[in-house]
């Protein structure tokens, strides 16, 4: 199982709409089953879920110090990703969180608070060592500060490329438990969650590439060392 943690220091960038829309872009890319983990005490995203009539994605509840052992078990119950909300700030609880992930999502909007609140998160990634990337959310149509964003993010870290745009449907289709990609599985908004899912899945896979790689590289200079 992989875990993908949404994490973002300034509140109310996206993270509990992304983690919601992306478990969902992931089984309906045929990447399931999928489970949900809510670690923010304001609990929004264990709200919306209980408004949904889906059976899936699953949701499974677990105190910090029970999140290791319970990711643990959702693996072995045959689960494929586990997606995590996380509260607004940095603290102990968040960088105990990041560190269980196979990638770290940060939403970041196109405006100049954001981008600079940025180092703080990246920096939970980094000293983590988990692989990270930032995607441009509720950003205005044809904008230069959304170009300007990429911009800045890229010096960062890796950017995806889809961009998610600030779009009533987004905030709408959450209302009943549900997301864009059921409401309106043929709009602009799904296209481009199905388009953020390809990219963090394609992330995972080369982070994952690369680790084997290093490990058989590791092992064959062993085998040298040893005759
Ligand atoms: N792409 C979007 N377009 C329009 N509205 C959006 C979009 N993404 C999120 N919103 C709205 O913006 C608000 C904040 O989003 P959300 O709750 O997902 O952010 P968050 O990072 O989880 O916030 P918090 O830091 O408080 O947990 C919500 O009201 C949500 O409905
Ligand atoms: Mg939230």
């Amino acid at each position: 199982m992989k875990t993908i943690v949404l994490a973002s220091q300034k509140g109310g960038a996206g993270k509990t709409t992304i983690t919601a829309h992306l478990a969902i872009a992931a089984e309906k890319a045929g990447d399931s089953p999928c489970v949900l983990i809510d670690t923010d005490p304001q609990a929004s995203l264990a709200a919306w879920w209980n408004g949904r009539e889906a059976e899936s994605p699953a949701f499974a509840s677990a105190t910090l110090k029970e999140l290791p052992a319970k990711l643990k078990a959702l693996e072995n119950a045959g689960y494929a990703f586990a997606f995590i909300d996380t509260p607004p700030a940095i603290t102990e609880s968040i960088r105990a969180v990041v560190a269980l992930a196979d990638f770290v999502l940060i939403p970041t909007r196109p405006s100049p608070h954001d981008l600079r609140a940025i180092g703080r998160t990246v920096e939970l990634a980094t000293e983590a060592a988990r692989p990270f990337g930032f995607v441009v959310t509720q950003a205005k149509p044809n904008s230069r500060l959304t170009v300007q964003a990429m911009a800045v993010l890229s010096a960062h870290g890796i950017v995806a490329p889809a961009i998610i745009h600030d779009r009533v449907d987004y905030a709408a289709s959450m209302i009943d438990g549900r997301t864009v990609l059921e409401v309106d599985p043929r709009g602009r908004s799904a296209a481009e969650i199905a388009e953020l899912w390809i990219f963090v899945k394609a992330r995972i896979e080369e982070n994952n590439k690369a680790r084997k790689n290093e490990k058989t590289k590791a092992r064959k200079e062993e085998g040298k060392k040893n005759g």
